[in-house]
């Protein structure tokens, strides 16, 4: 007799009835209709129906197993519309790999409880699908940047000064006993490195000491920085609207599955395409002063802002011309209208907001000098980060996009810790 070969549940469905199949996975789901014994055996591409009637010698096996058991089941194809993926294997022969304990997540768990066993909720099928988006925004975000001449590189994580403020800084003690810090940002290092690959990006974990709890803020988040010399505001903008263009085609393309599963409408995921409107902070004041917002030019716009902006578009779309103060100090400020930064952040509709944040640098030693001083801040701290204006300066531009926000929106998730496996946030460092 000939041995099956194992398949994935995915493949399996596609054969015709009749067809011996053979799969391994884990019991999602797990009833005795009268003398019937049904399994249902989830892989990572899928999920379908095996049923053991008591003719099958796997009959006994098939009853005893629990949610999750870990199994390799044999069996006949039939088609059944009521079965998912309109197939069922009627089973034949059945090896438990393991039998799981007592599952301890069930359908009514709440969602705190959810992130505490997220070593174990990360099986479900949302979280498999919104995985499987993730993998592909993080491979079409590689693909993009390779294929436009960009270098790949990597930033130290332990740092010794702020690149965004000290209010979200995480001091880590050093093994000398001297203080230093878990990274901000990539982006000073990134500069640094224009000197000699002029286009370089890098996908990095970036860590700020977010103490507001929202729906956006993560203390560890992924962050894909990019820096180019040689270009302004208006060229980096570019790079980030033909950069989300092609990783939203690319999930379109590759996660159809997963954006059903998930309920996501693509309606506002197909408009994706540049260039992306762009609305300037001066009149984004005046709109949110005609929805009733008690802002004021100069201030810095928060999540409730930004979420009434999002209204106003059914794309993506640039917010630029912001104020000095309410920009990194880094920011370089237009020389036509020194009271604004010539940076510009890109918004994700529906609610979402800030998704990136980019602009360009100040390239000039002494403006740089004294825009660090009007912060409050000591150039001294900053030393090395000005060489790169005393050697061979030139003009750059760059940005950075949370990787994880991306997710969320593309995705369409209601929080930004269901976009990554393990979140870290505030109230949470474990699994
Ligand atoms: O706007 P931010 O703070 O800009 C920078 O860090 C620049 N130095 C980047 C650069 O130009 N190289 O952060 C950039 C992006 C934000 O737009 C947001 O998407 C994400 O990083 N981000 C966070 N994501 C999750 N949790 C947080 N606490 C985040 N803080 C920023
Ligand atoms: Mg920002």
């Amino acid at each position: 007799m000939q041995a099956t070969d194992i398949i994935p549940v995915k493949e399996a469905l596609k054969l015709p009835a009749g067809s011996t199949v053979k799969v391994r996975g884990w019991a999602y789901r797990r009833r005795d209709l009268g003398d019937k014994a049904f399994i249902v055996v989830r892989d990572s591409t899928g999920i379908i129906q095996a049923v053991f009637t008591p003719d099958s010698p796997s009959h006994p096996d098939a009853r005893k197993v629990t949610v999750e058991s870990s199994l390799v089941v044999e069996g006949t194809l039939k088609d059944d519309p009521r079965a998912p993926g309109g197939k069922e294997i009627q089973g034949k022969k059945l090896e438990i790999v393991h039998l799981a304990e007592n599952f301890p997540i069930r359908r009514d768990a709440s969602r705190e409880f959810l992130l505490e066993v997220r070593h174990l909720a990360v099986r479900s099928r949302k979280m498999t699908s919104v995985l499987k988006i993730r993998n592909t925004v993080f491979e079409a975000l590689h693909e993009w940047f390779r294929a436009n001449g960009y270098y790949e590189v990597q930033g130290p994580m332990f740092v010794s000064a702020a690149v965004e403020g000290g209010a979200t800084l995480f001091p880590v003690k050093y093994v000398d006993g001297s203080t230093v810090y878990l990274t901000q940002s990539s982006q000073f290092y990134l500069e640094a490195l224009i000197f000699s690959l002029e286009k370089v990006y890098t996908v990095a974990p970036s860590f700020r000491a977010e103490k507001s709890r929202t729906r956006r803020h993560l203390t560890e988040f992924w962050h894909a920085e990019a820096e180019v010399a040689w270009t302004n505001l208006e060229g980096i903008m570019k790079v980030e609207e033909e950069l989300i263009a092609h990783i939203v085609r690319r999930v379109l393309e590759k996660n159809a599955e997963d954006l059903e599963l998930l309920g996501r409408k693509t309606e506002i995921l197909r408009n994706v395409e540049p260039p992306f409107p762009r609305l300037s902070y001066d009149k984004a004041i005046e709109i949110l002063q005609g929805k009733g917002f008690k802002v004021s030019w100069g201030d810095d716009l928060g999540a409730d802002e930004e979420r009434a902006l999002t209204e106003e578009f059914d794309r993506p779309f640039f917010l630029y011309g912001f104020p000095v103060q309410a920009k990194a100090f880094y920011h370089k400020n237009d020389p036509s209208r020194p009271e604004v930064t010539l940076s510009a952040d890109l918004l994700a509709p529906e609610g979402y907001g800030e998704i990136i944040g980019g602009g360009e640098r100040i390239e000039k030693l002494e403006e740089l000098v004294e825009k660090i001083k009007s912060f409050g801040l000591n150039p001294r701290d900053y030393e090395w980060y000005l060489d790169l204006r005393r050697y061979g300066s030139v003009p750059h531009a760059g940005f950075g996009l949370g990787m994880d926000r991306l997710v969320t929106w593309i995705a369409g998730l209601e929080h930004i810790v269901d976009s990554l496996p393990f979140p870290r946030t505030v109230s949470r460092t474990y699994p």
